[in-house]
Protein backbone atom coordinates (compact mmCIF):
# COMPACT_ATOMS: atom_id res chain seq x y z
CA UNK A 1 0.00 0.00 0.00
CA UNK A 2 0.95 3.64 -1.00
CA UNK A 3 0.26 4.60 2.51
CA UNK A 4 3.65 2.81 3.97
CA UNK A 5 5.38 5.22 2.41
CA UNK A 6 6.64 6.95 6.37
CA UNK A 7 8.29 9.90 4.54
CA UNK A 8 5.34 11.05 3.37
CA UNK A 9 3.52 12.02 6.50
CA UNK A 10 6.74 12.69 9.18
CA UNK A 11 7.42 15.35 11.72
CA UNK A 12 10.78 15.33 11.51
CA UNK A 13 13.37 17.29 13.71
CA UNK A 14 16.90 18.64 12.77
CA UNK A 15 19.54 18.60 15.07
CA UNK A 16 23.32 18.63 15.93
CA UNK A 17 24.29 16.44 18.85
CA UNK A 18 27.27 18.90 19.41
CA UNK A 19 24.87 21.46 20.92
CA UNK A 20 21.63 19.62 21.66
CA UNK A 21 23.03 18.18 25.08
CA UNK A 22 26.06 17.62 27.11
CA UNK A 23 25.78 14.71 29.34
CA UNK A 24 29.45 14.10 30.26
CA UNK A 25 30.53 17.46 31.02
CA UNK A 26 32.97 18.29 28.67
CA UNK A 27 30.71 20.99 26.89
CA UNK A 28 30.26 19.16 23.62
CA UNK A 29 26.85 17.84 23.10
CA UNK A 30 26.97 13.74 23.29
CA UNK A 31 24.40 10.61 22.77
CA UNK A 32 24.54 10.16 25.95
CA UNK A 33 22.62 13.52 26.45
CA UNK A 34 20.27 13.05 23.31
CA UNK A 35 19.32 9.79 24.84
CA UNK A 36 18.33 11.72 27.98
CA UNK A 37 16.47 13.97 25.66
CA UNK A 38 14.29 11.65 23.86
CA UNK A 39 11.62 11.30 26.30
CA UNK A 40 11.24 15.04 25.32
CA UNK A 41 10.81 14.73 21.58
CA UNK A 42 8.97 12.10 21.48
CA UNK A 43 6.17 14.18 23.51
CA UNK A 44 6.55 16.89 21.11
CA UNK A 45 5.67 14.69 18.60
CA UNK A 46 8.38 14.00 16.27
CA UNK A 47 8.94 11.13 14.69
CA UNK A 48 12.19 11.56 12.44
CA UNK A 49 15.49 12.71 13.96
CA UNK A 50 17.80 14.16 11.32
CA UNK A 51 21.25 13.99 13.05
CA UNK A 52 24.03 16.55 11.29
CA UNK A 53 27.22 14.75 10.70
CA UNK A 54 29.03 13.14 14.22
CA UNK A 55 31.74 11.16 12.47
CA UNK A 56 34.81 11.80 13.63
CA UNK A 57 36.07 15.34 12.04
CA UNK A 58 38.67 18.02 12.43
CA UNK A 59 35.47 20.28 12.86
CA UNK A 60 36.31 22.52 10.22
CA UNK A 61 32.82 23.02 8.90
CA UNK A 62 30.50 21.78 11.45
CA UNK A 63 31.86 18.28 11.05
CA UNK A 64 31.01 18.51 7.46
CA UNK A 65 34.58 17.81 7.10
CA UNK A 66 34.93 14.38 7.80
CA UNK A 67 38.35 12.37 8.58
CA UNK A 68 36.29 8.72 9.23
CA UNK A 69 32.92 7.65 7.55
CA UNK A 70 32.80 4.62 10.11
CA UNK A 71 32.86 5.90 13.59
CA UNK A 72 31.61 8.37 16.16
CA UNK A 73 33.77 11.17 16.62
CA UNK A 74 35.05 10.44 20.29
CA UNK A 75 33.35 13.65 21.70
CA UNK A 76 29.80 12.87 21.16
CA UNK A 77 30.45 8.75 22.30
CA UNK A 78 31.33 6.03 21.42
CA UNK A 79 29.64 3.78 18.29
CA UNK A 80 28.46 1.50 21.52
CA UNK A 81 26.45 4.86 22.44
CA UNK A 82 25.38 5.20 18.93
CA UNK A 83 23.66 1.96 18.53
CA UNK A 84 22.36 2.46 22.48
CA UNK A 85 20.90 5.54 21.40
CA UNK A 86 19.49 3.88 17.87
CA UNK A 87 17.78 1.24 20.43
CA UNK A 88 15.81 4.06 23.03
CA UNK A 89 14.62 5.95 19.84
CA UNK A 90 13.22 2.88 18.22
CA UNK A 91 11.71 1.82 21.24
CA UNK A 92 10.13 4.97 21.45
CA UNK A 93 9.28 4.65 17.30
CA UNK A 94 11.60 7.43 16.38
CA UNK A 95 13.30 7.12 13.07
CA UNK A 96 16.80 8.34 12.13
CA UNK A 97 18.08 9.68 9.41
CA UNK A 98 21.72 10.96 9.24
CA UNK A 99 23.96 13.15 6.95
CA UNK A 100 25.95 11.81 4.08
CA UNK A 101 27.97 14.06 3.11
CA UNK A 102 30.05 12.07 0.13
CA UNK A 103 30.56 15.17 -1.98
CA UNK A 104 34.05 15.75 -0.08
CA UNK A 105 35.70 14.66 2.87
CA UNK A 106 38.48 16.60 5.40
CA UNK A 107 41.85 17.15 4.08
CA UNK A 108 42.59 15.19 6.90
CA UNK A 109 40.78 11.88 5.55
CA UNK A 110 43.35 9.06 5.22
CA UNK A 111 42.30 8.85 1.74
CA UNK A 112 43.04 12.24 0.65
CA UNK A 113 46.85 11.87 2.70
CA UNK A 114 47.18 9.14 0.37
CA UNK A 115 46.31 10.55 -2.48
CA UNK A 116 48.65 13.58 -2.22
CA UNK A 117 51.14 10.25 -3.99
CA UNK A 118 50.18 10.19 -7.52
CA UNK A 119 51.55 7.11 -7.80
CA UNK A 120 48.97 5.91 -4.69
CA UNK A 121 45.73 3.76 -5.78
CA UNK A 122 43.70 6.70 -4.14
CA UNK A 123 44.70 9.60 -6.01
CA UNK A 124 42.30 9.36 -8.43
CA UNK A 125 39.90 9.29 -5.40
CA UNK A 126 40.48 12.95 -5.92
CA UNK A 127 39.70 15.53 -8.49
CA UNK A 128 43.48 16.85 -10.23
CA UNK A 129 45.08 18.98 -12.35
CA UNK A 130 48.41 19.21 -13.02
CA UNK A 131 48.65 23.34 -14.34
CA UNK A 132 46.04 25.70 -12.70
CA UNK A 133 43.17 25.65 -14.02
CA UNK A 134 42.06 29.05 -15.36
CA UNK A 135 38.22 29.20 -13.65
CA UNK A 136 40.53 28.23 -9.64
CA UNK A 137 38.88 31.34 -8.29
CA UNK A 138 35.43 30.72 -9.90
CA UNK A 139 32.27 28.82 -8.67
CA UNK A 140 32.89 28.84 -4.90
CA UNK A 141 29.65 28.27 -2.54
CA UNK A 142 30.93 30.32 0.13
CA UNK A 143 32.52 33.60 -1.46
CA UNK A 144 34.08 36.13 0.95
CA UNK A 145 35.48 33.55 2.89
CA UNK A 146 36.15 31.05 0.51
CA UNK A 147 39.15 32.23 -1.85
CA UNK A 148 39.06 29.30 -4.79
CA UNK A 149 38.16 26.16 -6.12
CA UNK A 150 41.17 24.87 -6.76
CA UNK A 151 44.24 24.70 -4.51
CA UNK A 152 47.80 23.57 -5.00
CA UNK A 153 48.74 20.36 -2.92
CA UNK A 154 52.72 20.89 -1.95
CA UNK A 155 53.22 16.97 -1.75
CA UNK A 156 51.50 16.19 -4.92
CA UNK A 157 52.61 19.21 -7.16
CA UNK A 158 49.10 19.17 -8.26
CA UNK A 159 46.18 21.10 -8.03
CA UNK A 160 43.30 19.24 -6.22
CA UNK A 161 39.37 20.03 -6.72
CA UNK A 162 36.74 22.11 -3.99
CA UNK A 163 33.75 23.03 -4.18
CA UNK A 164 33.70 23.90 -0.67
CA UNK A 165 36.05 25.01 1.47
CA UNK A 166 40.23 23.87 0.86
CA UNK A 167 40.14 21.92 3.32
CA UNK A 168 37.29 19.87 1.78
CA UNK A 169 38.43 18.19 -1.45
CA UNK A 170 36.00 16.84 -3.76
CA UNK A 171 35.88 12.96 -4.17
CA UNK A 172 35.82 11.78 -7.77
CA UNK A 173 32.71 10.06 -8.63
CA UNK A 174 33.56 8.96 -11.60
CA UNK A 175 35.89 6.66 -10.01
CA UNK A 176 34.14 3.65 -9.64
CA UNK A 177 35.93 2.49 -6.60
CA UNK A 178 34.77 5.76 -4.77
CA UNK A 179 31.51 4.63 -5.42
CA UNK A 180 31.56 1.43 -4.25
CA UNK A 181 33.01 2.60 -1.41
CA UNK A 182 30.08 4.97 -0.76
CA UNK A 183 27.92 2.26 -0.92
CA UNK A 184 29.53 0.51 1.85
CA UNK A 185 29.23 3.72 3.78
CA UNK A 186 25.07 3.53 3.29
CA UNK A 187 25.61 0.15 3.93
CA UNK A 188 26.98 0.20 7.38
CA UNK A 189 24.38 2.99 8.81
CA UNK A 190 21.70 1.08 7.20
CA UNK A 191 22.97 -1.72 9.02
CA UNK A 192 23.11 0.07 12.34
CA UNK A 193 19.52 0.75 11.57
CA UNK A 194 18.77 4.26 10.17
CA UNK A 195 15.97 5.03 8.19
CA UNK A 196 17.79 7.32 5.50
CA UNK A 197 20.21 10.16 4.27
CA UNK A 198 20.06 13.60 4.24
CA UNK A 199 22.23 13.67 1.09
CA UNK A 200 24.52 16.80 1.76
CA UNK A 201 25.41 18.57 -1.67
CA UNK A 202 23.62 16.78 -4.18
CA UNK A 203 24.52 18.88 -7.15
CA UNK A 204 27.80 18.98 -6.44
CA UNK A 205 28.20 15.00 -6.21
CA UNK A 206 26.64 14.45 -9.74
CA UNK A 207 28.86 16.97 -10.78
CA UNK A 208 32.26 16.31 -13.01
CA UNK A 209 34.70 19.44 -12.58
CA UNK A 210 36.79 20.12 -15.24
CA UNK A 211 38.72 23.02 -16.07
CA UNK A 212 36.84 25.73 -17.76
CA UNK A 213 34.02 23.89 -17.66
CA UNK A 214 31.27 26.81 -17.19
CA UNK A 215 28.16 24.46 -16.81
CA UNK A 216 29.10 21.01 -15.55
CA UNK A 217 27.11 17.91 -16.81
CA UNK A 218 25.12 16.18 -13.71
CA UNK A 219 24.83 12.72 -13.67
CA UNK A 220 21.41 12.01 -12.35
CA UNK A 221 21.58 8.16 -13.20
CA UNK A 222 24.17 8.41 -10.19
CA UNK A 223 21.15 8.89 -7.98
CA UNK A 224 19.28 6.06 -9.38
CA UNK A 225 22.17 3.81 -8.58
CA UNK A 226 22.40 5.25 -4.86
CA UNK A 227 18.47 4.83 -4.44
CA UNK A 228 18.60 0.85 -5.70
CA UNK A 229 21.28 -0.29 -3.37
CA UNK A 230 19.52 1.65 -0.81
CA UNK A 231 16.71 -0.04 -1.46
CA UNK A 232 17.86 -3.62 -1.66
CA UNK A 233 19.43 -2.88 1.57
CA UNK A 234 16.64 -1.33 3.69
CA UNK A 235 12.90 -1.27 1.32
CA UNK A 236 11.87 1.35 3.31
CA UNK A 237 15.11 4.06 3.85
CA UNK A 238 14.94 6.90 2.16
CA UNK A 239 17.22 9.39 0.48
CA UNK A 240 16.21 13.56 1.18
CA UNK A 241 18.80 15.25 -0.87
CA UNK A 242 20.19 19.01 -0.34
CA UNK A 243 19.79 20.37 -3.67
CA UNK A 244 18.88 24.07 -3.81
CA UNK A 245 17.60 24.13 -7.66
CA UNK A 246 15.45 25.67 -9.74
CA UNK A 247 12.07 23.58 -9.72
CA UNK A 248 12.43 22.98 -13.58
CA UNK A 249 15.46 21.06 -12.65
CA UNK A 250 14.05 18.66 -9.81
CA UNK A 251 12.12 16.01 -11.81
CA UNK A 252 15.84 15.01 -12.82
CA UNK A 253 16.66 14.60 -9.06
CA UNK A 254 13.11 12.49 -8.03
CA UNK A 255 13.57 10.72 -11.67
CA UNK A 256 11.08 10.72 -14.30
CA UNK A 257 9.32 7.55 -12.81
CA UNK A 258 10.26 8.26 -8.99
CA UNK A 259 13.57 6.55 -9.62
CA UNK A 260 16.04 9.21 -8.25
CA UNK A 261 15.81 10.67 -4.56
CA UNK A 262 12.62 10.23 -2.57
CA UNK A 263 12.84 13.91 -1.26
CA UNK A 264 14.05 16.83 -1.89
CA UNK A 265 14.46 20.10 0.50
CA UNK A 266 11.99 22.55 -1.28
CA UNK A 267 14.47 25.37 -1.18
CA UNK A 268 12.24 27.15 -3.71
CA UNK A 269 9.14 28.05 -2.32
CA UNK A 270 11.33 28.31 1.33
CA UNK A 271 12.70 31.71 -0.08
CA UNK A 272 9.36 33.25 -1.13
CA UNK A 273 7.35 32.04 1.68
CA UNK A 274 10.33 34.53 3.34
CA UNK A 275 9.50 37.03 0.89
CA UNK A 276 5.80 36.73 1.69
CA UNK A 277 6.74 36.81 5.51
CA UNK A 278 8.70 40.29 4.37
CA UNK A 279 6.57 41.72 2.39
CA UNK A 280 3.18 40.14 3.02
CA UNK A 281 2.80 39.93 -0.78
CA UNK A 282 1.45 36.31 -1.47
CA UNK A 283 1.28 36.30 -4.95
CA UNK A 284 5.35 35.21 -5.60
CA UNK A 285 4.74 32.28 -2.94
CA UNK A 286 2.14 30.84 -4.58
CA UNK A 287 3.50 30.82 -7.71
CA UNK A 288 6.53 29.22 -5.72
CA UNK A 289 4.03 26.71 -4.69
CA UNK A 290 2.48 25.86 -8.16
CA UNK A 291 5.78 25.60 -10.18
CA UNK A 292 6.67 22.73 -7.58
CA UNK A 293 3.36 20.90 -7.48
CA UNK A 294 3.71 18.15 -9.59
CA UNK A 295 5.65 15.33 -8.46
CA UNK A 296 6.02 11.10 -8.86
CA UNK A 297 3.46 9.80 -6.59
CA UNK A 298 5.82 8.80 -4.09
CA UNK A 299 8.25 12.16 -4.23
CA UNK A 300 7.94 13.77 -1.46
CA UNK A 301 9.29 17.89 -0.50
CA UNK A 302 10.71 18.42 2.53
CA UNK A 303 9.62 21.44 3.91
CA UNK A 304 11.49 23.79 5.95
CA UNK A 305 11.50 27.65 7.55
CA UNK A 306 15.15 28.03 8.99
CA UNK A 307 17.98 25.33 9.21
CA UNK A 308 21.84 24.96 10.41
CA UNK A 309 22.99 27.82 7.30
CA UNK A 310 22.30 30.96 5.95
CA UNK A 311 18.96 31.40 4.73
CA UNK A 312 19.52 30.99 1.47
CA UNK A 313 17.77 33.61 -0.30
CA UNK A 314 19.87 33.42 -4.12
CA UNK A 315 16.49 32.37 -6.16
CA UNK A 316 15.32 35.62 -5.56
CA UNK A 317 15.45 38.72 -7.92
CA UNK A 318 17.97 41.06 -6.87
CA UNK A 319 15.37 43.31 -6.11
CA UNK A 320 13.08 40.71 -4.23
CA UNK A 321 16.18 39.76 -2.05
CA UNK A 322 16.62 43.57 -1.07
CA UNK A 323 13.24 43.62 0.16
CA UNK A 324 13.97 40.40 2.27
CA UNK A 325 17.08 41.77 3.36
CA UNK A 326 15.47 45.21 4.42
CA UNK A 327 13.25 43.73 6.53
CA UNK A 328 14.89 40.81 7.84
CA UNK A 329 19.02 41.35 7.96
CA UNK A 330 19.59 44.98 7.49
CA UNK A 331 22.76 45.14 9.44
CA UNK A 332 25.88 43.82 7.05
CA UNK A 333 26.83 41.32 10.46
CA UNK A 334 23.15 39.74 9.81
CA UNK A 335 24.19 38.93 5.93
CA UNK A 336 26.48 36.55 4.66
CA UNK A 337 27.87 35.16 1.57
CA UNK A 338 26.43 38.01 -0.31
CA UNK A 339 22.88 35.79 -0.39
CA UNK A 340 21.94 34.80 2.82
CA UNK A 341 20.56 36.07 6.31
CA UNK A 342 22.17 34.23 9.41
CA UNK A 343 19.74 34.30 12.04
CA UNK A 344 17.11 32.30 13.74
CA UNK A 345 13.67 32.10 12.67
CA UNK A 346 12.39 34.45 16.02
CA UNK A 347 14.62 37.36 16.07
CA UNK A 348 14.56 37.53 12.18
CA UNK A 349 10.78 37.62 11.77
CA UNK A 350 9.64 38.41 15.06
CA UNK A 351 8.48 35.95 18.05
CA UNK A 352 4.68 35.95 18.34
CA UNK A 353 2.52 36.06 16.45
CA UNK A 354 4.66 36.26 13.31
CA UNK A 355 6.58 32.82 14.32
CA UNK A 356 2.98 31.02 14.97
CA UNK A 357 1.96 32.22 11.19
CA UNK A 358 5.41 31.15 9.94
CA UNK A 359 5.05 27.49 11.87
CA UNK A 360 1.42 27.30 11.19
CA UNK A 361 1.80 28.02 7.19
CA UNK A 362 5.16 25.37 7.26
CA UNK A 363 2.69 22.87 8.82
CA UNK A 364 0.26 23.79 6.31
CA UNK A 365 2.84 23.15 3.48
CA UNK A 366 2.27 20.36 0.87
CA UNK A 367 5.17 17.76 2.12
CA UNK A 368 6.95 16.76 5.19
CA UNK A 369 7.97 19.60 7.68
CA UNK A 370 11.47 19.32 9.24
CA UNK A 371 11.66 21.49 12.50
CA UNK A 372 14.96 23.22 13.25
CA UNK A 373 15.81 22.62 17.26
CA UNK A 374 15.38 25.34 19.26
CA UNK A 375 12.70 26.92 16.86
CA UNK A 376 9.87 25.09 19.30
CA UNK A 377 10.97 27.85 21.88
CA UNK A 378 11.70 30.73 19.85
CA UNK A 379 15.61 30.78 20.50
CA UNK A 380 17.71 33.59 19.74
CA UNK A 381 20.85 34.26 17.83
CA UNK A 382 24.43 35.67 18.50
CA UNK A 383 25.88 37.46 15.99
CA UNK A 384 29.21 37.72 17.32
CA UNK A 385 29.93 34.13 16.31
CA UNK A 386 31.55 33.75 13.22
CA UNK A 387 29.52 32.82 9.78
CA UNK A 388 26.66 30.25 10.24
CA UNK A 389 27.28 29.20 13.99
CA UNK A 390 25.08 32.57 14.59
CA UNK A 391 22.35 30.41 14.06
CA UNK A 392 23.80 27.22 16.19
CA UNK A 393 24.06 28.01 20.05
CA UNK A 394 23.13 25.28 22.12
CA UNK A 395 20.01 24.44 22.94
CA UNK A 396 18.03 25.83 25.81
CA UNK A 397 16.65 23.74 28.48
CA UNK A 398 16.31 25.29 31.59
CA UNK A 399 17.53 28.78 33.56
CA UNK A 400 20.43 26.58 35.26
CA UNK A 401 23.78 27.74 35.19
CA UNK A 402 24.75 26.96 30.80
CA UNK A 403 21.17 26.60 30.25
CA UNK A 404 21.34 22.68 31.98
CA UNK A 405 23.02 22.52 28.49
CA UNK A 406 26.10 21.11 30.18
CA UNK A 407 28.12 21.53 33.53
CA UNK A 408 31.43 22.38 31.91
CA UNK A 409 32.54 26.46 31.89
CA UNK A 410 33.51 26.38 28.34
CA UNK A 411 30.72 24.95 25.69
CA UNK A 412 31.72 24.70 22.20
CA UNK A 413 29.91 27.69 21.10
CA UNK A 414 28.47 30.16 23.94
CA UNK A 415 25.17 30.18 25.39
CA UNK A 416 23.00 32.96 24.59
CA UNK A 417 22.81 34.50 28.15
CA UNK A 418 21.91 38.18 27.31
CA UNK A 419 19.06 40.32 25.74
CA UNK A 420 15.76 39.24 25.57
CA UNK A 421 16.83 35.45 24.14
CA UNK A 422 19.00 34.72 26.94
CA UNK A 423 18.43 31.42 28.33
CA UNK A 424 16.95 32.83 31.55
CA UNK A 425 13.90 33.64 29.71
CA UNK A 426 13.60 31.17 26.42
CA UNK A 427 14.51 27.86 27.96
CA UNK A 428 12.51 24.28 28.00
CA UNK A 429 11.58 24.44 31.26
CA UNK A 430 10.04 27.06 31.67
CA UNK A 431 7.70 26.99 28.73
CA UNK A 432 6.89 23.31 29.73
CA UNK A 433 5.25 24.79 32.60
CA UNK A 434 3.32 27.47 30.84
CA UNK A 435 0.84 26.67 28.96
CA UNK A 436 0.52 29.49 26.62
CA UNK A 437 4.33 29.22 25.62
CA UNK A 438 5.48 28.55 21.87
CA UNK A 439 6.46 25.39 22.82
CA UNK A 440 2.90 24.34 24.46
CA UNK A 441 1.42 25.61 20.72
CA UNK A 442 3.78 24.08 18.43
CA UNK A 443 3.05 20.44 20.75
CA UNK A 444 -0.63 21.26 19.81
CA UNK A 445 0.39 21.99 16.15
CA UNK A 446 2.30 18.97 15.73
CA UNK A 447 -0.89 16.94 17.22
CA UNK A 448 -2.99 18.97 15.12
CA UNK A 449 -0.49 18.44 11.51
CA UNK A 450 -0.52 14.68 12.73
CA UNK A 451 -4.81 14.60 12.05
CA UNK A 452 -4.69 15.68 8.87
CA UNK A 453 -2.94 13.42 6.75
CA UNK A 454 -4.26 15.27 3.99
CA UNK A 455 -1.84 17.96 4.00
CA UNK A 456 1.45 14.50 3.28
CA UNK A 457 -0.96 12.63 0.91
CA UNK A 458 -3.62 14.50 -0.96
CA UNK A 459 -4.00 16.98 -4.00
CA UNK A 460 -4.02 20.38 -3.41
CA UNK A 461 -5.04 24.01 -4.88
CA UNK A 462 -5.02 27.11 -4.15
CA UNK A 463 -8.30 29.11 -4.16
CA UNK A 464 -8.01 32.34 -4.81
CA UNK A 465 -8.83 35.18 -2.41
CA UNK A 466 -8.80 38.53 -3.96
CA UNK A 467 -7.16 39.80 -0.93
CA UNK A 468 -3.43 40.22 -1.87
CA UNK A 469 -2.36 39.10 1.56
CA UNK A 470 -3.55 36.02 2.20
CA UNK A 471 -2.96 32.28 1.19
CA UNK A 472 -5.98 30.08 1.22
CA UNK A 473 -5.27 26.23 0.65
CA UNK A 474 -7.45 22.96 0.03
CA UNK A 475 -6.68 19.91 0.33
CA UNK A 476 -7.96 16.54 -0.60
CA UNK A 477 -7.28 13.09 0.00
CA UNK A 478 -9.67 10.16 0.51
CA UNK A 479 -13.06 12.34 0.89
CA UNK A 480 -12.08 14.40 3.25
CA UNK A 481 -10.82 17.95 2.85
CA UNK A 482 -8.89 20.91 4.56
CA UNK A 483 -9.00 24.34 4.20
CA UNK A 484 -6.19 26.23 5.35
CA UNK A 485 -5.92 30.10 5.08
CA UNK A 486 -3.05 32.56 6.14
CA UNK A 487 -2.85 36.02 6.67
CA UNK A 488 0.73 38.09 6.11
CA UNK A 489 -0.04 41.29 6.67
CA UNK A 490 -0.22 42.89 10.51
CA UNK A 491 -3.39 44.01 9.46
CA UNK A 492 -6.43 42.27 9.62
CA UNK A 493 -8.23 41.44 6.58
CA UNK A 494 -11.11 39.93 5.54
CA UNK A 495 -12.21 36.92 2.69
CA UNK A 496 -14.94 35.89 0.77
CA UNK A 497 -14.65 32.42 -0.19
CA UNK A 498 -16.82 29.76 -2.45
CA UNK A 499 -15.54 26.45 -2.23
CA UNK A 500 -16.15 23.38 -4.82
CA UNK A 501 -17.15 21.02 -2.09
CA UNK A 502 -20.64 18.95 -2.21
CA UNK A 503 -20.16 19.94 1.58
CA UNK A 504 -19.22 23.07 1.62
CA UNK A 505 -21.43 25.12 3.30
CA UNK A 506 -19.97 24.38 6.68
CA UNK A 507 -16.19 24.41 8.24
CA UNK A 508 -14.73 23.11 11.11
CA UNK A 509 -12.32 25.13 13.15
CA UNK A 510 -9.97 22.82 14.16
CA UNK A 511 -7.97 25.03 16.96
CA UNK A 512 -11.27 26.85 18.49
CA UNK A 513 -14.28 26.54 18.78
CA UNK A 514 -16.10 27.45 15.80
CA UNK A 515 -18.32 26.49 12.93
CA UNK A 516 -18.82 29.18 10.31
CA UNK A 517 -21.74 28.29 7.72
CA UNK A 518 -21.78 29.78 4.67
CA UNK A 519 -24.19 32.92 3.49
CA UNK A 520 -27.17 32.38 0.89
CA UNK A 521 -25.35 32.38 -2.12
CA UNK A 522 -22.84 29.50 -0.66
CA UNK A 523 -19.80 31.64 0.05
CA UNK A 524 -18.05 31.93 3.36
CA UNK A 525 -16.83 35.28 5.05
CA UNK A 526 -13.84 35.03 7.27
CA UNK A 527 -11.93 37.42 8.82
CA UNK A 528 -8.49 37.11 9.96
CA UNK A 529 -6.49 38.63 12.53
CA UNK A 530 -3.13 40.66 12.10
CA UNK A 531 -0.53 37.56 10.98
CA UNK A 532 -3.86 35.25 11.84
CA UNK A 533 -4.29 32.03 10.44
CA UNK A 534 -6.98 29.28 10.36
CA UNK A 535 -7.10 25.52 9.83
CA UNK A 536 -10.78 24.17 8.79
CA UNK A 537 -12.19 20.59 7.81
CA UNK A 538 -14.87 21.34 5.17
CA UNK A 539 -17.58 19.57 6.12
CA UNK A 540 -19.31 18.18 9.18
CA UNK A 541 -17.04 16.81 11.31
CA UNK A 542 -19.12 13.63 12.23
CA UNK A 543 -18.75 13.50 8.41
CA UNK A 544 -15.36 13.66 8.19
CA UNK A 545 -14.84 11.23 11.18
CA UNK A 546 -16.94 8.07 8.97
CA UNK A 547 -15.30 8.62 6.43
CA UNK A 548 -11.51 8.91 7.61
CA UNK A 549 -9.18 5.95 7.12
CA UNK A 550 -6.70 7.38 9.96
C1 LIG B 1 25.85 21.87 2.98
C2 LIG B 1 25.73 21.92 4.46
O1 LIG B 1 24.41 22.21 4.81
C3 LIG B 1 26.70 22.98 4.95
O2 LIG B 1 26.54 23.22 6.31
C4 LIG B 1 28.09 22.56 4.60
O3 LIG B 1 28.99 23.61 4.92
C5 LIG B 1 28.23 22.24 3.12
N1 LIG B 1 27.16 21.45 2.62
C6 LIG B 1 29.52 21.52 2.84
O4 LIG B 1 29.41 20.21 3.30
Amino acid sequence: MIEDLWYKNSIIYSLDLETFMDANGDGVGDFEGLMQRLDYLDSLGVDTIWLAPFQPTPNRDNGYDISDYYGVDPRHGSSGAFVEFMHQAHKRGIKVIIDLVVNHTSDQHPWFQEARNPQSPYHDWYVWQEKRPSDWNEGMVFPGVQESTWTYDKKAKQYYFHRFYDFQPDLNMENTDVRAEVQRIMGYWLQLGVAGFRVDAVPFILETPAPGQKKPQLRFEYLAELRRFLQWRRGDAILLGEANVMPEETKNYFGEHGEGIHMMFNFYVNQYLFYALATADVAPLADALRATQALFPTAQWAQFLRNHDELDLGRLTEEQRQRVFERFGPDPTMQLYERGIRRRLSPMIGNRPQSELAYSLLFSLPGTPVIRYGDEIGMGDDLSLKERDAVRTPMQWSDDRQAGFSVADHTIHPLIDQGPYRYARINVEAQQRDKDSLLGWMTRMIRLRKQCPEIGWGEWQLLDTKVPTVLAMRYEWRGNALLLLHNFDQRAREVRLTLPDETGETLVNLLEEETCTAEADGAHLIILEGYGYRWFRIGDLRHVLRRSTH
